[in-house]
């Protein structure tokens, strides 16, 4: 390593730790002895983030006991599969209950007795408000409270409130915890659906709020294998930590509503936004990444972490009219594809066939929640038309949506006499589906590409008519 490197690394691992956000009273740094220690942890709650962390604390040598209410759940993990669609996922849970570090419970009390670190991974769905709803981490903290005997970490580990740290640890004194027996830790999560694995395993940072030495060192511990590997962290309060998290997902957020108002504004003009895009991320303190433009962000996160931030906002007399700005430039953008298509069609998809391919908010997910496909579906179905759909990995969460619509079972099937097809979802089956066989099948050969993931050399020599977002054709 390098001076300069050695430098660095220090400046990133510096850790300033304040009790108090605004006054810097002193420094508390991981003791030596944190390596050596073994710990164990249980993780409440089996989602995406519960499961994907305690596949990946397992991984780094931990214990992991993950623990859901849901058996039935429990119940699939024990039999060796995998109640959610997450690449990789598998192999690594396979592998780490083979070497006896990780295990599935229903029994949450048990779990939390044997833990040193109780990881709450519970949801924290849109309330109606849109705050974030806190009920489901109130539960777990109320079942901590009735089972600790000794001293754990309460950790966060699901996107919370700024706040939620204080609250929780509120919430146990008033259960009558002794302080003695806990600090509460926040360690938020920047897994992103689909890459989940590897985002766990090697990622960009890891983000650590602790308030206590104790604390501090146990959280340490846990991720050692990673710091000894120089992965950069940031040990901070619990309150920064927290706000770390809101701050990442809105900017991302903010960042992907400003590339598709310049992608809408080269549609108008005829500029290529995937070309301005492309350019704008050569430039380091830009970066390439969250620069493509499409249907609107979706997916669990970005929307519900963005109007949370608003509501933060609102409640602490705070403006955040950038953060507003991206959700409504957001829900804009979410109507371009049904848009694109009516222009195409003057208006008119009474008893037409649309297709539209891929459901779930991005590739390699079966997740449709705040799905751009949603808006498109519904538009469709308003304006008459017969939907015929496909996708690799999220029909079956769809059809509790909207279970009148023609399922189909692959991508030819899902074209057949179709008038239009939409592509939603850059699933590579998309990128790569025969355009020669789906011309041979459609009714009318237009294409609406809300990705731009299909080859437009190829759609021009076949004949098709086709648009997409912030592209340019030079032959059209
Ligand atoms: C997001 C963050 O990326 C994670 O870091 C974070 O941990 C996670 O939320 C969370 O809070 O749990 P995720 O929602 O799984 O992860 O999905 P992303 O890959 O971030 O995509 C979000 C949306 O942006 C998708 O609708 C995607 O299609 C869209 N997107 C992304 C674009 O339209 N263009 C891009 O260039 C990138």
């Amino acid at each position: 390593m390098t001076i300069k490197q050695h430098i660095h690394s220090i400046l990133i691992t510096t850790i300033i730790i304040t009790p108090h956000a605004h006054s810097i009273t002193r420094t508390i740094e991981p003791t030596r002895s944190r390596s050596t220690q073994h710990y164990t942890v249980a993780i409440i709650g089996t989602g995406y983030v519960g499961l994907v962390s305690g596949a990946g604390l397992a991984e780094f040598g931990n214990t992991v006991i993950c623990a859901d209410i849901d058996q039935n759940k429990i119940d699939i993990l024990n039999n060796g599969n995998i109640p959610i669609y997450e690449p990789g996922l598998k192999d690594v849970v396979a592998r780490n209950i083979e070497a006896r570090r990780l295990m599935f419970t229903a029994d949450v009390d048990a779990a939390i007795k044997q833990a040193d670190a109780v990881f709450i991974a519970v949801g924290t769905p849109m309330g109606a408000d849109g705050s974030a709803d806190l009920s489901y981490v109130e539960s777990v903290v109320n079942t901590i409270a009735r089972n600790i005997d000794n001293y754990k970490v309460v950790c966060t580990k699901s996107t919370v409130p700024i706040g939620t740290g204080a609250w929780i640890e509120r919430t146990l004194l008033a259960h009558g915890v002794d302080a003695d027996l806990f600090d509460v830790v926040s360690n938020p999560e920047f897994l992103r659906e689909g890459c989940a694995v590897k985002d766990f395993l090697e990622p960009d940072r890891v983000v650590i709020g602790a308030n206590t030495q104790k604390a501090l060192n146990i959280m340490c511990g846990l991720y050692n294998h990673l710091f000894a590997q120089g992965t950069p962290h940031v040990l901070t309060t619990v309150t920064t930590s927290e706000m770390i998290k809101y701050a990442s997902n809105a900017f991302l957020a903010a960042k992907l509503s400003f590339i598709n108002e310049i992608a809408n504004l080269c549609d108008a003009t005829g500029g290529d936004a995937h070309t301005v895009a492309y350019a704008m991320g050569l430039d380091n303190r830009i970066s390439a990444q969250f620069l493509k433009p499409g249907p609107g962000f979706g997916g669990s996160c970005f929307p519900k972490d963005s109007q949370a931030l608003l509501y933060m906002g609102e409640q602490n007399n705070v403006k955040l009219p950038v953060v507003q700005a991206s959700l409504i430039t957001n829900e804009t953008q979410k109507t371009k594809p049904l848009e694109k298509l009516l222009q195409h069609m003057h208006n008119n998809l009474a008893s037409k066939t649309v297709a539209v391919l891929g459901l779930a908010f991005k590739a390699n997910t079966d997740d449709v929640r705040y799905s751009p496909a949603r808006q498109t579906i519904q538009g469709l179905l308003d304006h008459g038309a017969h939907v015929k759909v496909y996708d690799p990995a999220a029909m079956e969460n769809m059809k509790a949506l909207f279970p009148a619509i023609e399922y189909c079972d692959d991508t030819y099937q899902a074209v057949e006499n179709a008038d239009a097809i939409i592509v939603m979802t850059e699933w590579d089956v998309f990128k790569h589906m025969n355009l020669e066989r789906v011309r041979s099948l459609v009714a009318q050969p237009l294409l609406i590409d809300a990705r731009n993931i299909v080859n437009t050399d190829e759609l021009t020599a076949l004949g098709f008519t086709f648009d997409t977002i912030g592209r340019a054709y030079l032959n059209q």
